[in-house]
């Protein structure tokens, strides 16, 4: 039993919602998480034990203090801190040694963020950004191929319309249904929902073993690529990769 099957929960939720969006702090700077999905991050975060976590949309950057302090007691890692502005981040934050911050658009600044990822990170994606349909499939599908084999893309507030009735609609649930759709390299892992009240229903995606299978758009994009390389006509696009299966 998941929280979109929970309408009974409404009245909790509604607490939750109140508490998460105007009163929840991280060492007294303004955090847009609800403090159970903040513990299962930690959790994560300890079995992954990540290089890097990107975060994409930091806001007043509460959550991304939050994860620099787990990667500090761990002792290792950074936080790649994408969001449009950085103006609300306290000076503190903005100095921490485990934290880099690039300002501006997040998927227009992807390959900024690939230059800071050596070959051997292990990188653990968090979206939590604009939220609407189109915004989320862009930043996954920008972020996705940087997460490592075993680790997770962590995709916020799927919980728009499929267990609270705000935000955008279709949103993060929407895009997370279309990713995963044709892709078999990323696992819903809904074992990460235990507490129930989850902001993240569907959106904690774990990236397992390739074993010799690639993705449909995978395929067509790296045959298309050789084609071109090496100056194939080819007719018929996009071409239907089944038959190389
Ligand atoms: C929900 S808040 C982030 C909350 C934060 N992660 C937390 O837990 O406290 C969303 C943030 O995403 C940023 N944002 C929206 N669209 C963006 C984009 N295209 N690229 C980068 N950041 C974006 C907004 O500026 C806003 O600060």
């Amino acid at each position: 039993m998941y929280i979109e099957d929970r309408p009974d929960l409404q009245a909790v939720l509604g607490v939750f919602q109140d508490k998460v969006l105007s009163k929840t702090t991280y060492f007294g700077v303004k955090t847009l998480k609800n403090p159970l999905d903040a513990w299962v991050y930690q959790e994560i975060i300890c079995e992954v034990r990540p290089d890097i976590v990107i975060e994409v949309g930091n806001f007043c950057g509460g959550s991304t203090l939050f994860l620099a302090h787990i990667l500090d007691a761990l002792g290792k890692g950074k936080v790649i801190a994408l969001d449009l502005s950085h103006k609300d981040v306290p000076e503190f934050i903005k100095k921490n040694r485990r934290i880099k911050f690039i300002e501006g658009d997040a998927c227009k600044n992807s390959v900024r963020v690939k230059k800071l990822i050596k070959r051997t990170d292990k990188v653990l994606v968090i979206e939590d950004s604009a939220h609407t349909f189109e915004n989320t499939l862009n930043v996954i599908k920008t972020f996705a191929p940087m997460v490592t084999k075993d680790s997770y893309l962590i995709i916020e507030d799927s919980i728009c319309h499929h267990g609270i009735a705000v935000g955008p609609n279709p949103g993060p649930w929407e895009a997370i249904e279309e990713f995963i759709k044709d892709n078999q390299e990323f696992i819903i892992d809904r074992s990460r929902e235990a507490f129930l009240i989850t902001y993240n229903p569907k959106g904690f995606l774990r990236r397992q073993t390739v074993s010799g299978k690639y993705s449909k758009s995978m395929l067509t994009s790296s045959i298309q690529w050789l084609a071109h390389r090496f100056g194939y006509h080819i007719s018929r696009w996009p071409i239907e990769p089944s038959s190389y299966l």
